[in-house]
């Protein structure tokens, strides 16, 4: 099912921000925001990671975001698809490096991984295996941050209906993601939702914070933690 990416690898940012343009955003406002919840909660946890596994990590744009506010010491990106690894190779800033999952694999190496809206491209049946290899990537106390779309928002359903590599997607709920995570051995930390409000009403958004539990944002974040 990933493979479906390699015809995207050229031209991916540029779809998802046509996707996105009901929101008024583009891909880079909902990465950055991302990236700073991770931030956050990781200075909350007390946490500083040094390595990071990129879950799905796609044409690797990601990274330089990744590697900078989380002050990272290396990324290592993995994705099923060789042409957007090709791609995230071609455009690698420095201490990023990228690998399809069949020909490399971290072993309790990394601090933090991170995945963003991979997992509804795994057939369900799928999704085991690759929870594993997230698992065995990180240390014993490891973090692993899973954010998704949330079916449960009809602008995430509009938006999704509205992206072309979406069309054949399996939406995971908010309810079956913590699940999912503690079948592959996760202690599961919190679930959080972000992304309530369109551009046009981005005066509400410092609300966001407060809405963290309302199952409603277009996208959910399950954080999960290796124990042992
Ligand atoms: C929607 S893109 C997301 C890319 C990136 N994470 C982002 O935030 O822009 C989904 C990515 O998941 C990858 N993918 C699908 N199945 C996968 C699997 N089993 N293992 C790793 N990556 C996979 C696809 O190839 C694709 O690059």
């Amino acid at each position: 099912m990933g493979a479906q990416f390699d015809e995207y690898a050229k031209n991916y940012d540029q779809l998802v921000d046509s996707a996105l343009s009901s929101t008024g955003e583009g891909k880079d406002y909902f990465a950055t925001r991302r990236v700073e919840w991770v931030s956050s909660y990781l200075e909350r946890l007390g946490l500083q990671p040094r390595i990071l596994l990129d879950y799905g990590c796609g044409n690797g744009s990601n990274a330089p975001l990744l590697l900078q506010q989380l002050r990272l010491d290396s990324l290592i990106g993995v994705d099923v698809s060789e042409q957007s690894i090709a791609e995230a190779r071609r455009r690698a800033p420095l201490k990023a490096t990228f690998s399809t999952p069949s020909s490399f694999a971290l072993n309790q190496q990394a601090d933090l991984a991170y995945a963003c809206g991979v997992f509804h491209h795994i057939a369900p049946t799928e999704r085991t295996t690759a929870l594993n290899y997230v698992y065995r990537a990180l240390k014993p106390g490891g973090i692993f941050t899973f954010f998704e779309h949330n079916p449960w928002n009809p602008g995430t359903r509009y938006v999704m209906s509205n992206c072309e590599f979406d069309k054949d997607a399996i939406t995971i709920t908010p309810a079956e993601a913590p699940t999912l995570l503690q079948s592959a051995g996760f202690q599961v930390l919190t679930r959080e939702f972000l992304f309530f409000f369109p551009k046009w009403l981005g005066f509400l958004r410092r609300l966001e914070p407060m809405l963290k539990k309302v199952p409603l944002g277009g996208q959910y974040v399950v954080v999960g933690r290796r124990l042992r």
